[in-house]
């Protein structure tokens, strides 16, 4: 048997020991698999196993791994998708606004340009305060990017930084953005119906696609599912009233709490609401790893393209964006 194997990415080729894990041998011959974690965790090593046998690192993408778990048992061919260069800049927060009792939008403005695709994630080290990861995602609104972005942070009780959001963290402290990272990012100029669901915050990384999807091809046939546990934590009714006003996109939103008052609103959790999965469709899944793995398995059961990363407006605008999401969930 051999002991050593060749692997050909693009048009590099180089050599690993039979055994040894696919990142550390591209490492150790200094080829570029983009990587963050290495323990399987964030996704941004995922590659595409084209030709050859690996053991471990399976992901839930059909023909791809995860390089930094993935050992290698034979000569290889694989491929990496192309994704901006992780950077790290400078910026500041330019707005901060409650969007509900729980859940902060922040706005942040780089002071240099800083790329990332929709739906990709980066760390955020606010001035004095542990680093945190969180998705980069577009306006509730629907208002065009202008260099700026928008997080949508929920409190944890305890949260060493969600808890200081508004109090020791306000209008124009400073911040680093490192990234950006992660595997969960709209692919463009496909038309496959897309298949998008949400838990509480992670309605920002499957707004960031859905938005993107959108401005694409305002068309394309969309369904999103979001889902929050207590009804006032449901913060993104404006953005589902702009979705939902498109011809091809249907909106399922649930809580896990009774109520008769939303009719746009059904009570359950987002998971028991995806809609029967295609072999061609796209689905996105941020929130729980439970709902995450269980979505994911619908889509591998029918051999769906499945994506998900795995971690965890202005004031004078919010009485507007409060009073259309109040619209639309009472009138559907
Ligand atoms: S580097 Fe492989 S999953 Fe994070």
């Amino acid at each position: 048997m051999a002991t050593t194997h060749t692997v050909t990415l693009g048009a590099d080729t180089f050599t690993v020991q039979s055994g040894q894990v696919l990142l550390d041998g591209a490492i150790a011959s200094g080829v570029d698999i983009p990587h963050d974690c290495r323990a399987g965790r964030c996704g941004s090593c995922m590659t595409e196993l084209k030709a050859g046998i690996t053991l471990g690192g399976e992901t839930r993408q059909r023909g791809t791994i995860y390089a930094c778990q993935a050992r290698v048992f034979s000569d290889l061919k694989i491929e990496v998708e192309p994704m901006p260069q992780v950077d790290s800049v400078r910026a500041t927060v330019s707005v901060l606004v409650d969007l509900t009792p729980d859940v902060v939008e922040l706005t942040i403005t780089p002071k240099k340009s800083f790329t990332y695709l929709p739906g990709q994630y980066c760390r955020f080290t606010f001035n004095g305060f542990p680093t945190r990861c969180f998705s980069p995602t577009a306006a509730l609104d629907g208002s065009a990017a202008s260099g700026s972005f928008h997080l949508q942070i929920k409190r944890v009780r305890q949260g060493r930084v969600s808890t200081n959001l508004g109090e020791k963290i306000k209008t124009g402290h400073g911040l680093t953005i490192e990234g950006p990272f992660g595997h969960g990012f709209l692919r463009p100029g496909l038309d496959n119906r897309l298949v998008l669901v949400a838990g509480g915050t992670g309605f920002a990384p499957i707004w960031s696609v859905a938005d993107a999807a959108l401005r694409e091809n305002p068309r394309r046939e969309v369904v999103i599912v979001v889902g929050v546990r207590k009804l006032s934590s449901f913060y993104m009714g404006a953005a589902l009233d702009i979705a939902s006003r498109l011809p091809n996109v249907q909106i399922i939103a649930t809580a896990e709490e009774r109520q008769c008052e939303f009719h746009s609103v059904s009570f359950g959790i987002p998971a028991d609401q995806v809609p029967e999965l295609l072999a061609t469709d796209i689905v996105y899944a941020a929130g729980s790893p439970v709902m995450v793995d269980f979505v994911g398995e619908r889509a591998q059961l029918v051999g769906a393209t499945f994506y998900s990363d795995p971690f965890e407006s202005a004031a004078a605008g919010a009485e507007d964006w409060l009073t259309r999401a109040i619209t639309w969930m009472r009138t559907g």
